[in-house]
């Protein structure tokens, strides 16, 4: 008996269209869920648009239309776009709609019945013309700690966080009115009654070991705070039952999105849903990005135990796309729309270039061009496609053998490898999948290579023997194509057309194929043309996408899952560095030099410093002036090229271009020790 299986992709945003990050998440789980088809699982596809929010509310007003209408509009947008990539969802459907009300409610229920909703009175800032409360990202003011104006409502460029209330002249940027304090009762779900059932679950073998690590680390190992589910009216969603004028915040409505949806399908289909999410013994899989780690592993799991549905078997949690080494933005051309890319270029280029970066850990993905373009050429060209094209073309009168020559082994050792391919399909390690296909086919090429079909005239006496080579060549490449299908969809038909012979399933891979007549070749993948991915670039450019219309987190993004500490340092450690409030009082660039700036720093009184900073490419010397910085104080001063360094200023990052220096709070004084 194959396993059943039922695969979710996370439910995307229904106010962007879809780019090239998200094309990491959707491809990645498109190959998992080919891969289980074609080894003979029953396995089901769905996701859906996720409609709801506030963000859809502003849009469908300032359109001067429903929600509905842009919804449906998006829906057929995403679903051209997942098509053009190959992407075959089972059912795409959408948060709006009945099944999906129908099963929040149910989970709703079952929370109440178990005594895990809780009401609590919250003051927040409240837009009186667009008569909506205001979420952070729609507040902007003056920042309390150094001044800055046109700040976020939570944080301040300078690095200080704060609440929305602690700005000064806070305007709402909806109406740029000057919104008002005003109370609300929001419901929320007290998840920490489930807290022993999330410490078992979160080890029950579900998530990646760095998952696990960052929820007991940074969650688990403290009493868990309950999550507010509730907004007040006016908010585009569904209004909770008993609680008039508040309705259920997006968060809580989209993960019922998979179960909605697979009810909506099963409605279609006559499928039976119970079998889904009634039924512990079917495996639910949700492929997600990082970002939305804690929605999928503290609060889903929550809502699924108390209601008795399927608990995910596993949540595949994956990096972000950055694109050159860089975050994706509009004025590198880098923030590359899935329809932009399709104008120009074969999806299954990026599908592959994809899947040879996919590990099935929690990195960052990067897509850069050239290495795309050189990947592409010398595995898919200059490897695969290549054992075909020299050799189809000797066999076109004949057709190949009738029984299978000695290879020398060739297509047994495929076979052999065929399993561990399979292995690393399952993990999503699919670079190596696609590294050991690679291996094939250089064995292939060489084999072709020493027996040089080419050089055999045939005339010569040695048809048998030229038929044969290629009957070898052709099988190999035959024997790679079906490995690769999860990721090249296409090659199917071209392959079947070239062999008249149907692909059933992942065994077909060791079975050779012959006696039939072989049809004309056709290209089946051409070099990458440069000037294409010149014109993505420019296009990308120009388009008129709003970079955050796409991505809306009420969250903190979570960015490396590394394990918080390594070596463990005692209190006495920790003493001896000297770590001090500083004031800039001079900041200027130093010739010679990239990145560095010169700072000199004042602990009060006369005593100053002077330090070297790599932070030129993030922060002009002049807004520095005046600011409050951290200073390592008694590191051992260093003579530099340009001047003796006398200590180090912290700043937060991740290694690469973004820097954030790091701020007090206010009141603190130069000269004051951190402890
Ligand atoms: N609507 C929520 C998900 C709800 S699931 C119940 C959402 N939508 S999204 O459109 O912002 O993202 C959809 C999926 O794509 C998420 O899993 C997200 O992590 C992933 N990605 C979006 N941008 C991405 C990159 N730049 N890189 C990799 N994955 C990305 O979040
Ligand atoms: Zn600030």
């Amino acid at each position: 008996m194959g396993r059943r299986i039922l695969v979710t992709s996370g439910l995307p945003y229904a106010n962007g269209h879809i780019h090239i990050g998200h094309l990491v998440e959707y491809i990645q789980t498109d190959i998992w869920v080919r891969f289980q088809k074609l080894i003979g699982n029953e396995t089901t596809f769905i996701c859906g648009d996720d409609t709801h929010g506030t963000t859809m509310m502003l849009r469908a007003r300032s359109e001067g239309r429903s929600e509905e209408e842009i919804i449906t509009e998006m829906h057929a947008a995403h679903l051209r776009d997942f098509n053009g990539f190959g992407i075959e969802f089972d059912f795409y459907g959408t948060t709006h709609s009945e099944e999906n009300r129908q099963i929040c409610v149910e989970i709703w229920n079952a929370l109440k019945r178990d005594g895990l909703i809780e009401e609590h009175e919250i003051e927040q800032l409240y837009d009186t013309e667009a008569k909506t409360f205001l979420a952070d990202r729609f507040v902007k003011g003056t920042c309390p700690s150094c001044g800055k104006r046109d700040q976020f409502g939570d944080n301040c460029e300078c690095g200080a966080h704060y609440e929305p209330t602690d700005l000064t002249d806070a305007v709402s940027t909806i109406t740029g009115t000057k919104p008002v304090l005003k109370k609300a009762k929001h419901l929320f779900v007290n998840i920490e009654k489930e807290h022993k059932f999330l410490d078992e679950w979160v080890h029950s073998g579900a998530l990646q070991a760095e998952i696990t690590n960052y929820l007991t680390g940074q969650f688990l190992s403290n009493k868990l705070r309950s999550w507010d589910v509730s907004r007040p009216a006016p908010y585009f969603g569904f209004e909770i039952p008993d609680s008039p004028d508040n309705y259920w915040y997006v968060w809580f409505d989209a993960p019922t999105g998979y179960v909605g949806s697979t009810l909506q399908w099963c409605k279609l289909t006559g499928n039976d849903f119970n079998k889904f999410w009634k039924d512990q013994s079917t495996e639910v899989h949700h492929f997600i990005g990082k970002d939305i780690t804690y929605f999928h592993t503290l609060f889903w799991p929550t809502m699924l135990k108390v209601a008795g549905l399927t608990l995910p078997k596993k949540v595949h949690v994956h990096g972000f796309l950055t694109v050159n080494g860089e975050k994706m933005a509009k004025r590198r051309g880098t923030f590359i729309l899935a329809s932009t890319y399709l104008k120009y270029l074969n999806p299954d280029y990026l599908r592959y270039f994809y899947a040879s970066k996919t590990s099935g850990r929690v990195d960052d993905l990067d897509l850069n061009f050239d290495e795309l373009e050189s990947k592409v050429n010398s595995d898919l060209v200059g490897n695969l496609v290549n054992i075909a094209s020299r050799t189809v073309k000797f066999v076109q009168k004949s057709g190949l053998s009738s029984s299978y020559p000695d290879d020398g082994g060739l297509f047994k050792r495929g076979v052999e490898v065929g399993s561990e391919i399979a292995e690393a399909y399952e993990n999503c390690d699919y670079g190596r999948a696609a590294r050991l296909v690679m291996e094939c086919g250089d064995r292939a090429n060489k084999y072709i290579e020493d027996n040089a079909p080419w050089l055999i005239s045939s005339d010569s006496g040695r048809e048998v023997e030229l038929r044969n080579i290629c009957t070898i060549g052709l099988n190999l490449f035959r024997q790679m194509a079906i490995y690769l299908l999860p990721i090249l969809p296409n090659l199917k038909v071209e392959v079947e057309r070239l062999f008249n012979t149907k692909i059933e399933r992942w065994e077909d891979a060791s079975k050779p194929v012959v006696g039939v007549l072989v049809n004309q070749y056709k290209h089946l993948m051409t070099r990458v043309d440069h000037v294409l991915i010149e014109r993505i670039i420019e296009e990308s450019k120009q388009s008129d996408v709003v970079e955050n219309s796409v991505k809306f987190k009420d969250s903190d993004e979570v960015l490396k899952l590394e394990p918080l500490v390594g070596e463990k340092i005692s209190i006495d450690d920790f003493a001896k560095v000297d770590l001090r409030v500083a004031r800039v009082i001079e900041a200027c660039e130093v010739e010679g030099a990239r990145k560095l700036l010169r700072l000199k720093l004042s602990f009060g009184g006369e005593e100053s410093r002077q330090v070297f900073a790599g932070i030129k490419s993030v922060y002009k010397p002049q807004e520095l002036i005046g600011r409050l910085v951290i200073c390592v104080a008694n590191l051992q001063p260093r003579q530099m090229k340009f001047g003796l360094s006398e200590g180090m200023v912290v700043a937060a990052g991740l290694g690469g271009e973004e820097i954030f220096l790091i701020s007090p709070d206010n009141g603190a004084k130069p000269g004051m020790r951190l402890h």
